[in-house]
């Protein structure tokens, strides 16, 4: 039996680095127990709406970086963000999650015209926002007019770490501020980071748990590095298996009420990666609604999965991989539980 009430430095760094598969074996029954308290078996789809690849930041290890002139760029219009909603409607899904680069191109009044366009036609369905670092004012604009959640990872909770994988222009204090402001005014806020990215040390993750002790996220989205070819950080390894799913097991010990993703990055680095991230204490899946034509273009990393797919035949696909693990997939809201 873990005790996972108050972890230890020297404990954490423990797990963090273990490679023993026993130990690991009984830190993901701990984490999965754990998770069943709060949610039981359930697994919350989330319909994705990848609608602008623009972004006007320069992140050493995305593809959407500003840099990067080898991908086509594609932006959807109110219409065609709401048709993507639509789809999500019909196929059963009661949370959207709008995603997209740190795109000028959308101000304040046109996510706001967006966002209350979907509230209107969706009354009882969360609208997640997944944009980028904003002014509190815009946050608040959007809140009003019907957003609920907002993931904004915080990538790494090390100084300089951060600097190691973001331009000057960047910093880890104005991330940190945005989160908490988030929470603040109401929003149900994820912070998150990547396993593997390069310059990480096991302090580094161990000031990423500390920081979400402090910050108390709703979600914690975690997912592998992994190089994208036209990035700087091109030719780093990839983040592993392993390391990733001992992260999502701790973070479900440390947050046990937290909806934790198990991320498309973990699915693309093992075929079985999603579904161990849910045998490691996940409990969120996100399929994907962006149109297909447009799918291959939101390149963070390399292979993504699910690109070629139809969002229905990915919902299916993922319904027979929940059950067969012995989860129960669950299209309700799946709102934070207190
Ligand atoms: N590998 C894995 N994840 C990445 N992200 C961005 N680039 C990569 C990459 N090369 C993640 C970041 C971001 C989220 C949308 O995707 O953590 O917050
Ligand atoms: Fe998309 Fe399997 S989850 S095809």
């Amino acid at each position: 039996m873990i005790n996972m009430t108050n972890f230890s430095d020297r404990e954490l760094l423990h797990y963090i680095t273990c490679d023993d598969a026993d130990e690991m074996a009984d830190l993901f029954a701990e984490a999965r127990q754990v998770r069943q308290r709060h949610y039981e078996k359930d697994v919350y789809f989330r319909g994705l709406v990848e609608f602008t690849n623009y972004c006007q930041n320069d992140c050493l290890y995305c593809g959407l970086r500003r840099s990067n002139t080898a991908i086509g760029r594609y932006r959807l219009n109110r219409e065609e963000i709401l048709d993507c909603c639509r789809v999500g409607d019909s196929l059963g899904f009661k949370t959207f999650v709008l995603q997209g680069g740190e795109d000028p191109f959308y101000t304040d009044d046109m996510l706001e015209s967006i966002v209350r366009a979907i509230r209107v036609e969706f009354p009882d369905h969360a609208i997640t926002l997944s944009i980028g670092e904003r002014t509190q004012e815009s946050y608040r604009r959007l809140f009003s007019a019907g957003a609920n959640r907002y993931l904004l990872r915080h990538e790494t909770a090390n100084e300089a770490h951060y600097k190691k994988m973001h331009p000057p222009s960047m910093s880890l204090a104005n991330r940190k501020a945005c989160l908490f402001a988030l929470k603040k005014m109401g929003y149900q806020t994820g912070a998150g980071f990547m396993t593997g990215s390069p310059f990480q040390t096991p302090q580094c993750l161990l000031e990423d748990l500390r920081f979400l002790q402090e910050l108390q996220p709703e979600m914690v989205g975690i997912g592998p590095f992994i190089p994208q070819s036209d990035t700087p950080f091109a030719s780093y390894p990839q983040g592993s298996l392993n390391l990733t799913l001992r992260m999502v097991a701790l973070t479900r010990l440390l947050l046990p009420n937290s909806l934790i993703p198990a991320t498309t990055a973990l699915g693309t680095i093992d075929p079985q990666g999603r579904e161990l991230g849910l045998m490691a204490g996940a409990n969120v899946v996100m399929p994907n609604l962006s149109p297909q034509e447009k799918r291959k273009l939101y390149a963070l990393y390399d292979n993504k999965i699910c690109t070629g797919d139809e969002a229905a035949e990915c919902i299916r696909c993922m319904r027979l991989r929940i059950t067969s693990f012995g989860f129960v997939p669950n299209m309700g809201r799946g709102d934070y539980r207190k």
